[in-house]
């Protein structure tokens, strides 16, 4: 996928012939999401236009390839028989690309449904798509995934369309993250395991809707809803802007299930 337009607004001109035949995708959208959720929601829409070029190799691909591939090595019980991995935000799928690949079992969940539209084609497939917002009431386990019945997840890239926390702006929205993490930890098995790479704070402005997520304290969060963190690591060349308008910085936490 390429991230070109996380620095900019949305992007004009969707072809809405892309989007003739939605096929019916599992709705885990039940509740009315607030204002800006919606605003985030048609964003995501709108960019699906440019993101559905397959088989473009860009920093971004390569970088997300790589951190899949770490993510496999280090654990291999992903790929073990009834294994499940849930990839949150799939968007077009780039980021569960090669653990497809490699033959694991990927769900993807994803808020936009012409994002899930472009993921239909992926191949190999994903086992299967649902429209869920990992921000709001809707919980992962409402949309039909049994508690205690996940590997692990992998959320790159979409966890910057957090919500900010309103009073500075940047910085992320501490009651929205805990629920979102709280809902990742229920449906985990005991010792599952969550890799998420998100936009750190850096010298850049981003797009109105996107919030930049402090690595820091996202980990003592995550410490604080029952994970140990086992990689808190900026990621190299995550994102070499291809139109001279500088490097996007991406970030690494993965974390491990602690029991209840
Ligand atoms: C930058 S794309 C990344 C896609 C993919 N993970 C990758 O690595 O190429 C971000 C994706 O996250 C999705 N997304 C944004 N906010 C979300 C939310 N609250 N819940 C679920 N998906 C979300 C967007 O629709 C979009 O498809």
């Amino acid at each position: 996928m390429s991230f070109e337009d996380l620095g900019e607004g949305p992007t004009e001109g969707t072809d809405p012939s892309l989007f003739d035949s939605i096929p019916e995708i599992q709705n885990a959208m039940d509740m009315a999401p607030d204002a800006r959720t919606s605003a985030m929601m048609e964003r995501w829409d709108e960019l699906s236009a440019t993101q559905g070029e397959r088989g473009k190799t860009t920093a971004w691909t390569v970088t997300s390839d790589r951190l899949q591939t770490e993510f496999l090595t280090s654990h291999p019980e992903l790929n073990e028989p009834g294994a499940v991995v849930i990839d949150i935000g799939c968007g077009v799928g780039d980021g569960a690309n090669v653990l497809r690949q490699a033959g694991v079992d990927v769900i993807g969940t994803d808020c936009s449904e012409m994002m899930l539209d472009l993921a239909r084609g992926c191949n190999p497939p994903y086992s299967r798509l649902i429209q869920h917002s990992i921000i709001g009431e809707t919980q992962l386990a409402g949309a039909g995934i049994a508690p205690n019945s996940v590997k692990g997840i992998v959320s790159y890239g979409a966890m910057q369309s957090f919500p900010d926390s309103g009073d500075t702006k940047g910085e992320f929205d501490e009651e929205q993250m805990r629920k979102a993490l709280n809902q990742m930890h229920y449906v985990l098995e005991a010792d599952g395991v969550v890799s998420l790479a998100f936009l750190p704070p850096q010298e850049k402005d981003f797009h109105a809707l996107t919030t930049v997520i402090d690595p820091d304290r996202l980990a003592q969060i995550m410490k604080e809803e029952g994970f140990e963190i086992t990689k808190n690591e900026a990621v190299p060349n995550a994102y070499d802007h291809d139109q001279g308008k500088g490097q996007i910085q991406y970030h690494l936490i993965e974390a491990r299930k602690l029991a209840a």
